[in-house]
């Protein structure tokens, strides 16, 4: 128990978090307890309003029945009066037993009534349940109206006694009359019990809630344990390909110098092994620097800060570095600036990355042909628009699909000798978005590809 309570603590001391979550899911069943006990109190208030008014308004039915057909208290105009209640009783359902009593020495009698039957027969006052005693007790007890509940037959009544006395307070009649109240009390429970029952499913859900909440927590955990990690695996990284660059530079070093010539003439198969070395010293070189690229844009390190420059000058510079390279392969590179005169503002460096990628991409996926870029305004868009489109392999709809995910190479018989890790179009797209551009494609498997860099145009 003691453990228990020890690693509760030291849960909620690492997530504070929690003890909001916690306040809130205990605030909201609260909030809904306190609403659905005023709304019942109320409830209930409104239902005893209506009851008085209810009683008020039998009384006032009561009086007038009697006041008009019992003006002269001597010779009440019985006729009268028994159509009247019969009148009454047909208007209004609820009332039950309407009666008009007179008292006849010691015997109380109806000399009209809603039950035919019951009219001129002696009514027993003897205490009961069925309330009849009131009727004595109204009798004695002059000028009040007497309302009380009473039970016949398992039914809930109100029975409202109306007394008549005349001017010396002599008591001369009784009017009463009943009426039933228990579908509006079967009403107040009913709502009282639903109120209830809202409240316990909404307790029972925040309970579930809570349970809930604490395995989302242990989430929250685990992905800071995610966090601590990737960030040992970047220091891993860096450091890495920091321990690596020294060897790697000694390496090309001795094979440049090799390939030279300057430590002796080398044979025909020396300078093949030579060159094989030189290129896969190359490929480990381009991949720790693809790696830590890729890791620094991971990191949010990679600097973004934006210039304003003109693309066509940058490509072209691009274009004229590549060119010995398209020359190698016996490609044509073509570069189409066409009265082009606009600036963006991007980043130099990472710009330059972006489109040296891509079009050193057409270079090596195209075996025959030509690669042509080209940058024009999309002044409708307020865009600019350079395009690198080549006469190569070309890139299948599944490759397409997966064409910008680290590490994804199209596997083709074509590309399977060419070297490259499937990073260049990851960073690409990624540097372009942190710089309000992006990269989109179109290609047509063995016809070509054409790779769309847009980009804002800058205010001029
Ligand atoms: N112009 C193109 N024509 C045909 N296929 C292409 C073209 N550009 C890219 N690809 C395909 O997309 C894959 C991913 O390209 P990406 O530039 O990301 O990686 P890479 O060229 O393999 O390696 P590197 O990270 O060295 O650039 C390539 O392996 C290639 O199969
Ligand atoms: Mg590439």
């Amino acid at each position: 128990m003691k453990q228990f309570f020890k690693n509760a603590f030291v849960f909620i001391r690492d997530n504070p978090a929690i003890l909001f979550s916690l306040a809130l899911i205990i605030f909201i069943p609260l909030a809904l307890y306190a609403y659905v006990f005023s709304t019942v109190k109320s409830f209930e208030g409104a239902a005893a309003n209506e009851i008085a008014n209810h009683d008020h308004t039998v009384s006032d039915v009561l009086l007038a029945l009697v006041s008009r057909d019992f003006s002269a208290k001597d010779a009440p105009d019985i006729a009268a009066l028994q159509t009247s209640i019969d009148k009454i009783a047909a208007n209004d359902t609820k009332l039950k037993n309407i009666r008009v009593i007179v008292r006849d020495g010691r015997e109380y009698k109806s000399i009209a009534a809603q039950n035919h039957d019951a009219v001129g027969v002696p009514i027993d006052v003897t205490p009961s349940l069925n309330g009849e005693s009131l009727i004595a007790y109204s009798w004695v007890n002059t000028n009040e109206d007497v309302v009380s509940e009473i039970e016949v037959a398992g039914e809930k009544l109100r029975r409202i006694i109306k007394v008549f006395a005349d001017e010396n307070g002599e008591v001369y009649a009784l009017a009463a009359a009943d009426i039933s109240v228990n579908h509006t009390l079967d009403m107040i429970t009913a709502g009282i019990y639903q109120g209830y029952f809202f409240m316990a499913i909404i307790v029972l859900l925040s309970l579930f809630l809570i349970f809930q909440h604490t395995r989302l927590f242990s989430y929250v955990g685990l992905s800071k344990e995610l966090e601590r990690k990737n960030t040992a695996k970047d220091n891993f990284i860096r450091m890495a390909t920091h321990e690596l660059r020294a060897p790697v530079t000694v390496l090309t070093g001795y094979t440049d110098l090799l390939k030279e010539d300057l430590a002796g003439a080398l044979n025909q198969d020396q300078q093949k092994y030579v060159d094989r070395l030189g290129l896969s010293v190359k490929n480990l070189s381009d991949l720790m620097a693809d790696i830590l690229e890729v890791s620094h844009l991971e990191q949010g390190r990679t600097d973004f800060k934006p210039e304003v420059i003109a693309p066509d000058m940058v490509i072209k510079e691009i274009v004229d570095g590549l060119s010995a390279k398209a020359e190698e392969k016996g490609l044509k590179l073509v570069f189409d600036a066409a009265n082009f005169s606009h600036k963006i503002s991007v980043n130099a460096v990472c710009f330059k990355r972006i489109i040296t990628n891509l079009v050193e991409n057409s270079i090596k996926y195209t075996p025959a042909g030509k690669v042509t870029v080209s940058v024009a305004a999309q002044t409708a868009k307020k865009r600019c628009a350079i395009t690198i489109q080549d006469t190569g392999y070309g890139i299948s709809a599944e490759g397409q699909a997966h064409l910008f995910e680290q590490f994804y190479r199209v596997k083709t018989q074509e590309n399977s000798g060419i070297p490259g890790t499937g990073l260049g179009l990851w960073m690409s797209r990624e540097m372009a978005r942190k710089m309000g551009g992006d990269i989109m494609l179109e290609s047509i498997e063995r016809m070509g590809s054409r790779f769309f860099v847009f980009f804002p145009l800058a205010n001029k």
